[in-house]
């Protein structure tokens, strides 16, 4: 039907494509077949899979990244680190080399970026942790080996001033080989290895300003999170330590360095102590699993999940049986930039506006200055659901966040449900969510505003047959 010498290259490939007229998105340069029963992924989204504000060395994310990656490998340079991961990947690497099990709702299209039945925006770093364990996994040389990846990740969410659709992890992992004991030696050599590791990350912790205080009662390690077969206690007792201090460490250096760059602007709300605790998690690939919250400015703040990771996944990228033990931890970025460089507002990570980026320089933690706050602008738009669908999650509420999103872009600063009922007469329910139209740059006119939300409501009627109130 065609000739061949069109389809022989890749570049043929996607002429093909455009050819046939298959329906397809161009991500990174390259073409993904979409599927209309699938595919949620939107041009906003695809916008900004190019950004990638983790390399940008004068960006609150970027200066962040290489704070922490400078810290941990200050200790003994063991962590490869891999930060040009493109953002889209297979199923398999975002939950089936994980374990996920096949109905865990992370996988639900409410809350993924599908491009198609394999393709899918990745919704963590740890997609990348199989291949990075692979490409560790020759360092025999070494009885301990490690790797950072920082990366841009994407989740369907709402629309708030902490929330974005897009943000940035950094994945950490560490391994240590099992050895046997030198001769005359009390324990096997990774074990005295270990346990001189330990020691020098605490050396690092003991080093800082305003020592951190840990509250843990994870441990004894309870039934529900519990620890895995092939490892004896004193290897999870050992692993745990040296993964509880590196991630530790990590907040150490990052709340020290605020602290005394707010003693130094002698701000009235420098903390006088810095205030963790561990509690306990669950995640499909680590086991036991733990996160870490750190108190700051009166509240409990969730930074990172962890554990010790399951052979299976070790298994799956080919090391022997028993060979291996090792931890991993993810930990989300732009909340930890966002309070450093006090960023009262998650959009403004992806301004490209001057006033903004001009502020920041390679190395340092500045606060932002606020340019102007531009008024914001309400509008309200309530809806009956279609009778059919009087189950809100045939709706859900990302798919309206996601509407909005693909509309007005950053010109919107929140989105909130202020009113839902159901008629007690015809059984049908009803919806009202306020807008918030705001722009970080300039003002906004009325009319302008006008035009977003009547696209918004046409459109929220034509995808969901909904009836307007
Ligand atoms: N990927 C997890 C998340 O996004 C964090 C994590 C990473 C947990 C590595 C355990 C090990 O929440």
């Amino acid at each position: 039907m065609f000739p061949n010498r069109i389809i022989r290259t890749r570049a043929g490939l996607y002429r093909l494509y455009s050819t046939l007229k298959v329906p397809h998105v161009e991500i990174n340069g390259i073409n993904y077949k979409t599927d209309p029963k699938i595919t949620n992924v939107t041009d906003s989204i695809i916008k900004l899979t190019g950004r990638s504000l983790h390399l940008k060395e004068s960006h609150p994310v970027g200066i962040l990244r290489d704070l922490i990656e400078k810290k941990l490998n200050s200790v003994d340079n063991t962590f490869k680190i891999f930060n040009n991961f493109k953002p889209v990947v297979t199923t398999m690497e975002n939950f089936d080399s994980l374990g996920f099990p096949k109905d865990h709702p992370g996988r639900s299209k409410s809350d993924t970026y599908y491009i198609n039945e394999t393709h899918l925006l990745r919704t963590h770093t740890s997609a990348h942790e199989l291949e990075c364990f692979e490409k560790i996994r020759n360092d025999a040389d070494n009885i301990k080996s490690g790797f950072l990846i920082s990366a841009d990740v994407y989740r369907r969410d709402e629309i708030d001033k902490t929330h974005y659709p897009v943000f940035h992890q950094m994945e950490g992992a560490t391994i240590w080989r099992r050895t046997k004991a030198n001769e005359g030696a009390k324990e096997p050599t990774y074990i005295e290895k270990i346990r001189e590791d330990i020691r020098q990350v605490e050396d690092q912790l003991n080093k800082e300003n305003v020592k951190i205080t840990v509250d843990d009662d994870t441990i004894p390690l309870k039934e529900y999170n519990p620890k895995q077969e092939y490892m004896s206690d004193l290897e999870v007792d050992l692993c745990s330590q040296h993964l509880k201090r590196s991630v530790e460490l990590i907040v150490s250096e990052v709340f020290n360095k605020k602290i005394s760059s707010m003693v130094k602007n002698k701000a009235n709300n420098t903390p006088k102590e810095l205030k963790v605790r561990w509690i306990n998690a669950y995640f499909p690939w680590t086991a036991p699993s733990w996160e870490i919250e750190v108190w700051w400015q009166g509240e409990w703040l969730e930074l990172c999940g962890c554990g010790l990771i399951r052979q299976d996944v070790l298994l799956r990228a080919g090391y022997k049986p028993s060979e291996t033990i090792g931890w991993a931890f993810g930990l989300g970025l732009d909340r930890i930039a966002m309070l450093l460089f006090e960023i009262p507002d998650i959009r403004l990570l992806w301004s490209s506006d001057e006033r903004f980026s001009k502020q920041f320089s390679k190395g340092l933690i500045t606060s932002f200055k606020p340019y102007s706050k531009h008024p914001g602008s309400f509008r309200d738009v309530a809806f009956w659901l279609p009778k059919d669908k009087l189950d809100v999650h045939q709706v859900h509420e990302n798919d309206l966040m996601e509407i909005i999103r693909n509309i007005a872009g950053d010109l919107v600063e929140s989105v909130k449900l202020v009113d839902s009922f159901t008629h007690p007469k015809t059984g049908r329910k009803s919806m009202c969510y306020r807008i918030n139209y705001q722009s970080m740059d300039r003002n906004l006119t009325n009319a302008e505003v006008n035009a977003l939300q009547d696209m918004v409501c046409s459109k929220l009627v034509k995808d969901y047959s909904v009836e307007l109130r």
